[in-house]
């Protein structure tokens, strides 16, 4: 008898940005701490958390229609907790829409599920946005799973406030996890079987601590201190700030050999004029320097971006801008996204709102660019030597697939397995993905 007083499984559904699924993991790892064991594949399960994404297009909707197909055929529900940024920006209204919901979390606010829980159960419908001074970090219990690749969040929240982003307001100001507990975690990831480990923030590159020598350091100081970890292989790091990148981080590209030559960083226009209603406090030229300086650093380096097409007020040639910045670029990899207006943000209210049908060209136009540029830049890497990061079996018996240094999505055939790394030789590539032969087997 499914139990929503007292829930004996669980599952977490998460969308969104990868610090969402980061966040799902913990929370997965705290039901885990309580005794609730994961619901397996194809059952109910007695509770459920949907962990949402309130970044881009019609989240709050999508979370009511998410809720409603969680009803069961005999008319009842599980225990829904409605987690994640969606919770934090309309926990009220969710909570009067939606009388299945029995509790809504924020993300700063999860590592209190257990209690909420147990409140639940007596009957009791509970919200916590709150986004307490001490973090929620401390109280979560310690990692000890892991796959090949492993999330870490170093950073969270933003003081940027771009004038289209909600992030400032469901995650709040900008927070750096310390040193000493990211070096703690990050060696438990590694002994629970990570070689890949993905550091996360909103501003990844704003973070900043003490090193074990009480010394001030950026992430830089802390990549350098992770690539000590005898068995962690390699090390990326999303989403970048363009003003953030500190001189030590782009000379950490060319000298830490596990810092994977990969950098997303986020431009979203390349119309001067966009960029500062944006409030993005870098022109295109600055930006493109700061490109120009990562290049020097590390030649190979792939480079990816977000776009936003039709912000409020963008013209035909402002966007032809964008075109010609994309141009200039090379990308190996980017995501780009029309402009939707979030609620709160000063450019929901900005005159100049773009017709739809202007933004479906505009971001077909900018899809045609980057996909043009990405199957390029796959393309020039064939015939190269690389290490691969298997991470799981492809479609046809025998093929695995993995990922090169520089994020590429590799295929080859051998008898290996999950987590090793191994050399190929790249042989032909498209759009999506890289064929390849096995050069090796596994080395540490
Ligand atoms: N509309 C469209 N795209 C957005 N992004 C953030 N907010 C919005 C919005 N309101 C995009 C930006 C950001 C990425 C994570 O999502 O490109 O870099
Ligand atoms: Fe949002 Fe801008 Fe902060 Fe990125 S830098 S999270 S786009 S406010």
């Amino acid at each position: 008898m499914p139990s929503t007083q007292n829930p004996r499984t669980y599952r977490v559904k998460s969308f969104g940005c990868q610090m969402n699924v980061y966040d799902g993991e913990r929370m997965a790892e705290l039901l885990a701490e309580q005794g609730i064991a994961a619901a397996p594949e194809g059952e109910d399960a007695d509770l459920v958390v949907l962990n949402t994404c309130h970044i881009r297009e019609k989240a709050a909707e999508k979370v009511y229609s998410d809720i409603g197909r969680l009803r069961r055929a005999d008319g009842s529900s599980p225990l829904i907790a409605v987690a994640g940024c969606v919770a934090q920006a309309e926990g009220n209204e969710i909570m009067k829409r939606a009388p299945a919901v029995k509790m809504v979390v924020g993300p700063q606010a999860y590592h209190r599920l257990p209690d909420m829980i147990r409140e639940a159960g007596e009957g009791r419908r509970v919200t916590d946005t709150d986004m307490p001074a001490e973090t929620k970090f401390g109280a979560l219990p310690k990692r000890r799973r892991s796959g090949p690749t492993a999330f870490l969040t170093v950073q969270e929240g933003c003081d940027r406030f771009c004038t289209y982003c909600v992030v400032p307001y469901t995650r709040g100001a900008e927070v750096s996890r310390p040193y000493a507990d990211l070096v703690d975690e990050a060696k438990r990831l590694v002994d629970a079987g990570a070689r890949e480990i993905m550091l996360l923030g909103q501003n990844v590159n704003a973070w900043t601590g003490e090193d074990a020598r009480g010394r001030r350091v950026g992430l830089d100081g802390l990549i350098r201190e992770l690539a000590g970890i005898a068995d962690l292989a390699r090390i990326r790091y999303t989403t970048s700030h363009p003003n953030d990148m500190a001189d030590g981080l782009i000379a950490a590209h060319a000298e830490v050999e596990k810092l994977m030559p990969y950098l997303h960083l986020p431009v979203q226009a390349g119309s001067d004029r966009v960029l500062k209603a944006m409030n993005r406090s870098h022109t295109a030229e600055s930006y493109l320097k700061v490109l120009d300086k990562v290049r020097a650093a590390r030649p190979d380096i792939a480079l990816s971006g977000d776009f936003i097409v039709g912000f409020p007020g963008e013209t035909d040639a402002e966007f032809e801008d964008t075109l010609k910045l994309v141009d200039a670029v090379g990308y190996a990899q980017c995501f780009s996204f029309k402009y939707s207006p979030r609620a709160g943000t000063p450019a929901a209210t900005m005159a100049g709102q773009v017709p739809a049908e202007v933004m479906t060209e505009r971001i077909l136009r900018l899809q045609a660019a980057l996909g043009r540029d990405q199957t390029a830049f796959n393309q020039a890497s064939v015939g190269k030597t690389c290490d691969v990061l298997v991470e799981r079996k492809g479609k046809f018996p025998g093929q695995w697939l993995g990922k090169s240094p520089w994020l590429q999505s590799v295929y080859f055939d051998g008898d290996v397995t999950v987590g090793d790394l191994v050399t190929v030789e790249l042989t032909e590539a498209g759009y999506n993905a890289i064929s390849a032969r096995l050069l090796s087997p596994a080395h540490p």
